[in-house]
């Protein structure tokens, strides 16, 4: 970003401070019922820490309901049967026990149908189909929260995933993300966590405390494009990052495209919203995310391999053989955010992400990521005067 544009930040937000764990049950004026729509890597992780609080804290329910995507394994049974008798997600978080008040339900309307707070977390490219089979199913005092990574690119605009819900639902959607690789929460490493709420900050509490353990802090802003932006495009910047390992170019080289990478999330994040916080970049879903991201999760690790054969063997192939099942979000969000930057011509002033969707797609090899993303760009041209044609 240009001094000029420095400048022009705006003043520094307080910072962030973990919200009351009071919730009363005055405000409450009936117990929650929580369903998790989801169950990979994530989702499940997401089922025990919500299950351990939903035991604990009198405002909820017990049993966690969590939508399973049915699946036969190798040994012939349902993933869904495997779960609901030996409590564990045997293809997506082996050896973890979920707790015993997480019940798997194949049926996406059955496991939604009581609930009056939503969880969502399945890969972004499954979200549009599964809110369209929504509709109309759930009930009126449904909130919801996104844990899911990626937006939607439509002819109008690109549009978020907690838009996508809350526009085809019409209910509230807050976020949830940070820098949380589910592995090693799931076996309760301490991490952070952020909350991005619209207006309503007595729900954003009420995700904190559902979400928030010793092992697992949750703070809330009141920033969900903010939130969700850092959640989103840091999966782009890990790709970058996971060419740069493949090449062997060494930490330095790393770190530069990290920070060219920040660079750009936060300059396309406040573009497409004026309203994001340069504060928000400083919380778990921003700078601490992108830094886990690019050290250890599976977009690097995928990137690096990708590089590692010269560019050669299509990121598909790659996933299938290497993530089991697993889905990869930063191929699909490059393509989605190159798609945002050439409709809206601002290809010249991302040079980072444009290049990682064009080393994606076999346009240039994995080495012009550094080539590429150091020419300047014209971040001058990102001042306020941009952001009004967004
Ligand atoms: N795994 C992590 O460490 C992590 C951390 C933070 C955020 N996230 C985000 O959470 C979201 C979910 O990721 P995850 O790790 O839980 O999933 P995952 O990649 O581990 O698993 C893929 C999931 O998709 C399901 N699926 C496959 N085909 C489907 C279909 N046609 N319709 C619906 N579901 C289908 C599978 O059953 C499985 O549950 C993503 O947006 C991801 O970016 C993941």
């Amino acid at each position: 970003m240009s001094p000029a544009m420095e400048a022009k930040a705006q003043p520094q937000e307080e910072a962030a401070a973990p919200l009351n764990d009071d919730f009363s049950n005055d405000t409450v004026a009936h117990k929650s019922r929580v369903t998790v729509v989801g169950s990979g890597n994530w989702g499940s992780v997401a089922a025990k820490l919500i299950a351990s609080n939903t035991l604990r804290l009198g405002s909820f329910h017990d049993e966690v309901r969590m939508w399973v995507y049915e699946e036969t394994l190798s040994s012939g049974e349902k993933l869904t049967d495997v779960i609901n008798s030996i409590n564990e997600n045997v293809k997506y978080l082996p050896g973890i026990k979920l707790g015993k008040n997480v019940v798997a339900d194949p049926d996406l309307e059955n496991a939604v149908k009581d609930a009056n707070m939503l969880v969502f977390v399945t890969p972004h490219q499954f979200m549009e189909g599964i809110c369209k089979k929504l509709v109309g199913k759930i009930k009126g005092d449904v909130e919801a929260i996104s844990l899911i990574k990626g937006m939607e690119v439509k002819m109008e605009g690109p549009c978020m995933i907690s838009s996508l819900i809350s526009q085809q639902l019409g209910i509230n959607c807050c976020v949830l993300m940070g820098a949380n690789i589910a592995n090693e929460i799931a076996v309760e490493k301490f991490s952070e966590a952020t909350v991005g709420y619209r207006e309503n900050s007595q729900i954003a509490e009420k995700w904190v405390q559902l979400f928030s353990t010793p092992y697992f802090l949750v703070t809330a802003v009141q920033d969900v494009e903010g939130v969700e932006l850092c959640g989103t495009l840091k999966n782009v910047v890990a790709l970058a990052a996971g060419f740069v390992d493949g090449l062997e170019m060494g930490n330095n080289t790393k770190a530069a495209i990290m920070r060219i990478g920040l660079r750009e999330m936060k300059a396309f994040s406040k573009l497409l919203f004026s309203s994001v916080k340069d504060t928000t970049f400083f919380e778990s879903c921003g700078v601490a995310d992108l830094i886990t991201t690019c050290l250890g999760g599976r977009n690097r690790k995928v990137a690096e391999a990708f590089a590692k054969n010269g560019g050669k063997r299509s990121f598909d192939e790659l996933e299938a053989e290497m993530l089991q099942g697993q889905k990869l979000q930063g191929v699909s969000t490059a393509r989605e955010v190159y798609e945002v930057l050439s409709y809206r011509g601002w290809l010249d002033w991302f040079p980072l992400f444009a290049t990682v969707h064009e080393i994606c797609i076999f346009h240039l090899p994995p080495s012009a990521i550094v080539e590429h993303s150091e020419r300047t760009p014209r971040f001058s041209l990102l001042d306020g005067s941009a952001a009004q044609y967004c």
